[in-house]
This record gives structure tokens, C-alpha cells and sequence, in this order.
């Protein structure tokens, strides 16, 4: 999830495009860029940075780029680390492209444009564009907007990529597939950017553009058109959020912001890595042999932790290898019993975490390989691990993990069906429904999140409980237990998780009719013993909030508030059960008037002990 910004019209761009990619920085910061076409030379200027905005505007006080017409973009790493030659616009034989998006075969595509002896500088999947468009007006496309035509024929994937050239100096094109990308009608100019928190300042007329839509931008206006070339006209909407609602993409708050974007932030984890013509999984060419191994050992901190406990049951029953899950603090102090036939899988979303960093430091002087899976490329985990399977969810501003916890699951989903059909254990039929129930999940997820609402009148019912107690089975526990530190995480009521089977040795004494229990009863192979649970807890005058899936009319007579999720495998359930527990407690916090983005004594990321 990147930022792009784009201009045309009598006024200078730069100033237009680093005040847009401010506005945009909360999409990615890991290095920023700028190309604007000289009217004096005809000539592209380029400026790149790495490092947050800032660091780009030092470098333009040093070397100004002026100019009517330019492009910029702000970054969060997919393919390649953060660096100057990483850093967007790429541009060849002065053709300029920032992008926001993921190219999957673009691996194949360079190694075509490379035989026609074409080089590369960067490391990036977006260079390859430009090459691409370079190639097409070498061949005789007619325009700018008809050369990125050609380009877009080859390429499969993501994006939101916008073009300048020198042989064409008075126009920017640009084009969308599945990533965001938004016009601002000026007074004779024109905007072009991902969101609309970029251009507000200067307009509130925008065209939304749409799957597959191609538009041409000169300062009189734009012509929108199809992949084919066709015509099309949109009426275009005005825009009545202040500059913070629109960041928040008119949401209150980053973390319900993070709840929906969810789908997006799966979608994006599994694209390119899902093979359903061989009913396997890519890891971006890492191969995970499990045959060599003697164990998996996943740890992590908080919300990680918990993905990592449904990682294991993933692994060992897609690839029967066994499984221990650790606590990082606890792994790195404890002299564990590990070596060079173990894998140490490392889960952070930071990638910065200091006792899951120490945790891979530990594992690595005992020579045990790492593969650590994180959102934030060539973070410091990613950077001392053999490999790394970065989820692509974007940002995670709110301090209460959610889109990235199913972006780990993805993650984990992907490396238990990789190891999997490399232990054998995982025939290609299964692969194959697995594979296809997983590239649903995304769609399965808007559903859900549309058919459960706001759950206001929930968190009514419920905001001044003083304790509240999860439970579930099998892979319900570990989302029990997340159920219960995101309400901890934000509303600050005391909550704990269980698995369900441990109620009688304990925590059953806390029941009474003042604690509301959260009971995650999706169908499935434990279905019978957790209603059994759930009775005992209403025996108990226990009051009962299920998580249950959708039609199952036993559930409803006997929970006083049910929360509807769509059916789905066991393996899969949690992707979906999760989300009734991140907006029942989002709507507690807010109820209770916490600031929920940025919770009391919580951070982000802990990186110090
Ligand atoms: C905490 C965050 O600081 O660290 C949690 O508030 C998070 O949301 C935990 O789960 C672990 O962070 P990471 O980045 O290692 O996944």
C-alpha cells in the first residue's frame, strides 16, 4: 500500500506533490520519489529518497524540479528493500511510472525484457512498466495512453500506476486494477492520487476510477476509457470530509479503518503466491522443504503470538510436522533445546519487536535456520532471517492489531500448504480445495463484516461489564484468547481467554450474571463439546454472547446475543471469527470514550525490553 500523487497545470508541481504525499504518508514511508518534466529542457527531473518525506523535501531544497507536469509517490516495500534505486519513479528512456500495486509475473516479464537486452536498476516488480511502455513506443504506439495499453496486456496483478514522459510533455495517464486511484477536478488543472485526503486542499470534485479503467490527464481535463480503448463517462462526486476523516477514508478511527480493510489486506497477502494450476503455493521462490526438518518453533509477541498458535495447527495437520509454540520473551531467556535440523518461524508485524528480535538471535547461535514472516519489509527481523513472507496489508496505524493478524494467517495458511505438498502429506486434491477456500476468504470476509454492522447495540448491552471471559476449541481458542487482549488492548475491562475444556478446573468460578461470556461456537468437529461448555456457563447464569455460524437456529435459542459468521472449514474459521470480537470491541471502546488508536500504555511496536 503506497501513496501516488500526480499533476497537471500553470502551477509549479512539486510543492502540489510533496503536500499531496503528506497527505498520503500514512499509506507508506519507507522512501518517497518525484519526477517532474523540466519546461526548459524538456527533460525529466527525478528526485529520490529513502527514509520518511522528509528526507525527499531536504533533497529538493538541495536540487529544486521544476515544472507543470510531474508524478510522486510514497512507499511501502513489497519487492525490493527501502533504497534510493527501489524507491519510486522508475523511469527508462524517459518514461517515468510510480505504482502502487503488486505485478505477479513480473519475474517472467524480466527475464524476457532482459534477453531483448534490457537492464535493470532497481529490484522492484514496477520497473518492468516502464520498459514495457519504453518498448511499445519504440514500437509505433501512436500515444502515450496506447503504449501503456500494450504494457498493461502483459502484466497480471495489482495496481494503481500513473505515467510521464518527455515525448509527451503536457499529459500524465495513468491506470487501476484492484488498487485505489482517484481524479481531482481543478479549475485548469487537473489531480490524479490514491486517496482523496492528497488533494482536498486544492479540490472537492473527484471521479473515482474503477476496475480496469484507463485515464488521460491534461490540464483542460480527462478522458476515462476502458483496457480496450472504449469511452467511458462518470459524473464526479464532492467530497465534504475534512482532510483527518478522509485519511481515516471517512472512518472515525485507523482501527475500524484496519477492520475493513481486511479483504483487501488478504487478498493482497495471497496474490501471486497461490498456484492453483499446480495446487501448490509460491513463496515468492523460497523453498520450505519440510522433510529435513525436526520440528517447527513459531514465536511472537501479542496479537502475533496468538496467529502463530493457529500456524501450528495449519502445519501439523497440513504437514504433519510437529509444532511448538513460544512466547518470545520466554524463548529467548529459557537456553531452548534447538539446532540446525529445527525451523524458528518469526511473526511480527513490526519486524522490529525486541524480544522476538532477540528470540531469532538466540535461535541463529544455536544454528537453527528462521523464517520470519512480517509486514514491514527489510525490518530488523527480516533483515538477520534466511527468508521472509511479508504480509501485504499495508500500514497498521491503529496500536490494536487486526488486518495484520489475518494478513499472518494468510501467511501461515500459505506455509503450512507449501510444506505441506512437500512433505506429501498434502495431496493435490485437497491442495486444490484448500487453495480455492482461501482465495475466497477475502469475499467471505466482506460479507461478514457487512452482515454483522456496527454493534453498537451490543456494546450498549455490554460496556460496563467489569470482567468478561472467551472461550472456544481447537482453532477457536487462540481467537479467544485475541478476542480477549483486543477488548483489554482498548476498552480496558479485565478479559480473559480460555480454551473451553479447561472452564471446569478453574475459571467456570468467575461465572455469574454479571459476566458476560464470549463463546466462539462455529460448526465444526467440536461443535457438541463447546455447546456442552456453554451450557455448563448458563447453568451458571453465565450471559452468554456466541460467535456462531450463520443458520445454526439451535445457537440462537440459547445465547443472549449471537454473532453471525458464514460457514466455512476449521482451517478457515478464523479469518471469520475474529471479526465479530475486533468490532464488538472497537464498539465497547468507543462507547466508553477511549482513544482507541492509540490506547493508554501501549505502543505500536516495543522495541526495548
Ligand atoms: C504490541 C502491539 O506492542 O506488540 C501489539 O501493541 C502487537 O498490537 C505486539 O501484537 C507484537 O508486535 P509485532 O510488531 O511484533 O507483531
Amino acid at each position: 500500500m503506497c501513496g501516488i500523487v500526480g499533476y497537471v497545470g500553470p502551477r509549479q508541481a512539486t510543492p502540489i506533490l510533496v503536500g499531496g504525499l503528506r497527505r498520503l504518508e500514512y499509506r507508506g514511508y519507507d522512501s518517497a520519489g518525484l519526477a517532474v518534466l523540466d519546461p526548459r529542457t524538456g527533460k525529466l527531473g527525478i528526485s529520490r529518497s529513502v527514509g520518511k518525506l522528509v528526507e525527499l523535501e531536504r533533497a529538493l531544497e538541495r536540487q529544486p524540479l521544476p515544472g507543470h507536469v510531474g508524478i510522486g509517490h510514497t512507499r511501502w516495500a513489497t519487492h525490493g528493500r527501502p533504497s534510493e534505486a527501489n524507491a519510486h519513479p522508475h523511469s527508462v528512456n524517459g518514461v517515468a511510472v510510480v505504482h502502487n500495486g503488486i505485478f505477479e509475473n513480473y519475474l517472467e516479464l524480466k527475464r524476457r525484457l532482459q534477453a531483448a537486452g534490457r537492464e535493470f536498476s532497481s529490484e522492484t516488480d514496477t520497473e518492468i512498466v516502464a520498459h514495457l511502455i519504453d518498448e511499445a513506443l519504440g514500437a509505433g504506439a501512436p500515444t502515450l495512453v496506447e503504449a501503456l495499453r500494450v504494457a498493461l496486456s502483459q502484466v497480471v496483478g495489482a495496481y494503481a500506476l500513473v505515467v510521464v514522459s518527455e515525448r509527451h510533455p503536457d499529459e500524465i495517464v495513468a491506470a487501476k486494477n484492484a488498487s485505489p486511484l482517484v481524479i481531482g477536478l481543478g479549475n485548469g488543472e487537473m489531480f490524479l492520487a490514491s486517496d482523496v485526503p492528497a488533494m482536498l486542499e486544492h479540490t472537492r470534485d473527484v471521479v473515482f476510477l474503477e476496475e480496469g479503467e484507463v485515464v488521460e490527464l491534461r490540464a483542460a481535463g480527462f478522458k476515462l476509457s476502458n483496457l480496450a480503448g472504449a469511452p467511458i463517462t462518470r459524473p464526479s462526486r464532492r467530497i465534504l470530509w475534512d482532510a483527518v476523516q478522509a485519511e481515516k477514508n471517512g472512518y472515525p478511527h485507523f482501527m475500524l479503518k484496519e477492520i475493513h480493510e481486511q479483504p483487501r489486506a488478504i487478498a493482497d497477502t495471497l496474490r501471486g503466491r497461490l498456484q492453483p494450476e499446480t495446487s501448490d503455493v509460491d513463496l515468492d521462490g523460497y523453498e520450505l522443504d519440510p522433510r529435513s526438518l525436526r520440528r517447527v518453533v513459531l514465536v511472537a509477541c501479542g496479537t502475533s503470538f496468538h496467529a502463530g498458535l493457529i500456524g501450528k495447527f495449519m502445519i501439523e495437520s497440513l504437514a504433519r510436522v510437529p509444532c511448538e509454540v513460544d512466547l518470545a520473551s520466554e524463548f529467548r531467556y529459557r537456553d531452548p533445546v534447538i539446532g540446525p535440523n529445527d525451523l524458528l518461524i518469526a511473526i511480527s508485524q513490526s519486524g522490529e519487536t525486541a524480544d522476538t528480535l532477540a528470540a531469532v538471535k538466540e535461535a541463529r547461535a544455536h544454528g537453527c535456520r528462521v523464517l520470519a514472516i512480517s509486514n514491514v519489509v527489510d525490518s530488523a527481523i527480516p533483515r538477520i532471517s534466511e527468508a521472509t513472507v511479508y504480509t501485504h496489508a499495508g500500514p497498521e496505524i491503529g496500536v490494536a492489531s487486526t488486518k495484520c493478524f489475518t494478513a499472518q494467517l494468510a501467511a501461515l495458511a500459505l506455509i503450512a500448504i507449501h510444506m505441506g505438498r512437500r512433505s506429501g502429506h498434502l495431496k493435490a486434491p485437497e491442495a486444490a480445495r484448500l487453495i480455492t477456500e482461501l482465495a475466497a476468504i477475502p469475499a467471505r470476509m466482506t460479507t461478514a463484516l457487512s452482515a454483522l454492522g456496527d454493534l453498537k447495540d451490543v456494546a450498549a448491552r455490554y460496556r460496563d461489564a467489569r470482567d468478561f471471559l472467551f472461550i472456544g476449541r481447537g482453532t477457536s481458542f487462540p481467537i479467544a484468547l485475541e478476542g480477549a487482549l483486543k477488548l483489554k488492548e482498548i476498552s480496558y475491562i479485565h478479559a480473559e481467554g480460555y480454551a473451553a475444556g479447561e472452564m471446569k478446573h478453574g475459571p467456570i468460578a468467575l461465572v455469574d450474571d454479571g459476566v458476560p461470556v464470549v463463546v466462539l461456537a462455529p460448526r465444526g468437529p467440536h461443535y457438541d463439546k463447546i455447546i456442552s461448555n456453554l451450557v455448563q456457563v448458563r447453568a451458571r447464569n453465565g450471559r452468554v454472547i456466541a460467535v456462531g455460524t450463520e443458520g445454526d437456529t439451535q445457537l440462537a435459542d440459547m445465547a443472549e446475543c449471537v454473532l453471525w459468521v458464514p460457514d466455512v472449514s476449521p482451517l478457515m474459521q478464523p479469518f471469520l471469527t475474529v471479526l465479530p470480537l475486533q468490532i464488538m470491541s472497537y464498539a465497547i471502546a468507543v462507547a466508553r470514550g477511549n482513544d482507541v488508536d492509540q490506547p493508554r500504555n501501549l505502543a505500536k511496536s516495543v522495541t526495548v525490553e
